[in-house]
């Protein structure tokens, strides 16, 4: 049998074969045959906007690789900072790539002053982390206009470097803002995680970050760190494609994970939890669920109809940083949503399963994170897989972003005066 399909006009009986490659077909050859008829597929859920090399996603058997290589083994031997390398190079580091990229990362940790005082200490004081975060994002355009040169590859590179290092920093100087404490600089002595944390939580002179915790923060950052051509990375090549800025994009991407439908989900995942209050309290609110009138936040996907691979590992991550923090007092409450809905036909027959953002909310609130800050810990490394399909992109010198619609307006129709209204 060929690998291909055939579309037949019957208006006018002229068909043409398309084929099959790489588990696509080509647009064009329909828009050949049926000039000004559209594919209807309003949330892209069977439209492939870009052909790419970096993730590759098997919903159906809950697999996620980057570049090739299984989450699983990446979470359990890899460094964020190496995925970072991996999800742009295409290949992992020899030591002195490593070495090398690990240097430049680490010495672009520090943000502009005028940045951090004059913007980031202008917002409200009660202001949402990640508004900040979406805002201080596009802020940075401002200060790197040579980021506009996306054409030239070294250029590209250098932002690329600066988004990934500053993007910890920006995150703690929210964090400290929204609790009226003084911001702690990077300290360039410290990995990535750990530097991270410090800048979060350090006060006075005497602290020192947990090893246990550093590690759990750098496999969150790993297994956050892309998911192809999700909301917030197909906003990124939407932007990208105008050939805008990689700030102003990733403030764009951002924007897109803030929603509780995507990166939001954490924050609402915990909020679910302590609304459920308690144990005996799961059936009720699972009954809501399955009639329609809430969502289990934290579970199904667009992609996976199975098991999202990173819950498994967030799972497991969880239970060594409960050892440290004490265990999360809504772990038990979520481990009877996950068991009830996991045997309930409602959630098997529509394939509904916990996604990442189900447990990483309880790693985050037992590490001591406002559940505010838990979508601006998403956003971190997500920065990484925004900046990797940004650059593929322009290396793919894509056309911009321009989708067509089916119109279901009014017809042409002639203007009334004011006087003549109803
Ligand atoms: C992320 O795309 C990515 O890769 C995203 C992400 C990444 O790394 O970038 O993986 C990160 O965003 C994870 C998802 C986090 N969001 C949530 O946990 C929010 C809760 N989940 C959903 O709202 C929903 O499952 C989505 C948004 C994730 C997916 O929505 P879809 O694919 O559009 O599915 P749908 O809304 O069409 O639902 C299909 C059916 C519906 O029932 P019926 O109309 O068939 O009767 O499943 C039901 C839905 O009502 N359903 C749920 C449900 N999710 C879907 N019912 C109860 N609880 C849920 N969570």
């Amino acid at each position: 049998m060929p690998e291909s399909i055939t579309i037949t006009d019957n208006r006018t009986g002229n068909s043409v074969e398309v084929p099959i490659v790489d588990g696509g077909v080509d647009a064009n050859a329909w828009s050949k045959l049926l000039p000004g008829v559209w594919f209807f597929d309003p949330s892209f859920g069977a439209t492939a906007s870009t052909s790419s090399a970096i993730t590759e996603l098997d919903g159906d058997n809950g697999i996620l690789r980057y570049r090739g290589y299984p989450i699983e083994q990446l979470a359990e031997h890899s460094t964020y900072l190496e995925c970072a390398y991996l999800l742009h190079h295409g290949e992992l580091p020899n030591k002195a790539q490593a070495d090398a990229w690990e240097y430049d990362i680490t010495h672009h940790t520090f943000i502009h002053e005028q940045l951090r005082k004059r913007f980031m200490e202008g917002f409200h004081y009660d202001a949402h982390p990640m508004g900040m975060f979406v805002s201080t994002l596009g802020a940075l355009s401002t200060l790197y206009p040579e980021a506009k040169e996306i054409e030239d590859p070294a250029v590209r590179k250098q932002q690329i470097v600066r988004l990934i290092a500053k993007a910890p920093t920006i995150a703690a100087c929210c964090y400290r803002f929204s609790q009226g404490l003084p911001f702690v600089y990077p300290d360039n002595a410290l990995d990535f995680p750990t530097n991270f944390l410090n800048m979060m939580w350090r006060i006075g002179s005497d602290y020192e970050v947990d090893p246990v915790l550093a590690r759990a923060m750098d496999v969150l950052f790993m297994l956050h760190a892309d998911h192809e051509q999700n909301c917030g990375t197909t906003a990124m090549r939407v932007v990208g494609s105008s050939h805008a800025d990689p700030y102003s994009s990733a403030a764009a991407a951002a924007a897109g994970l803030y929603g509780p439908r995507h990166g939001g989900a954490n924050e609402q995942v915990v909020r679910m939890l302590t609304e459920i209050g308690s144990y005996d309290q799961v059936d009720d609110f699972i009954a809501g669920a399955k009639k329609g009138e809430r969502r289990i936040m934290g579970f199904g996907h667009r992609v996976y109809k199975n098991y999202d691979p990173r819950a498994k590992i967030v799972k497991e991550t969880a239970y060594k940083v409960f050892e440290i923090t004490g265990k999360n007092p809504l772990l038990d409450i979520a481990l009877k949503l996950e068991e009830t809905a996991l045997n309930d036909e409602y959630f098997v027959n529509r394939r509904l399963y916990p996604n990442v953002d189900f447990y990483s909310g309880l790693i985050y609130q037992a590490m001591g994170f406002p559940i505010e800050m838990f979508t601006v810990l998403f956003a971190i490394p997500r920065v990484a897989g925004w900046l990797a399909h940004w650059n593929e992109l322009l290396e793919q010198d894509q056309r911009i972003s321009r989708p067509r619609q089916i119109y279901t307006g009014e017809a042409r129709r002639d203007y009334v005066p004011l006087t003549q209204r109803g």
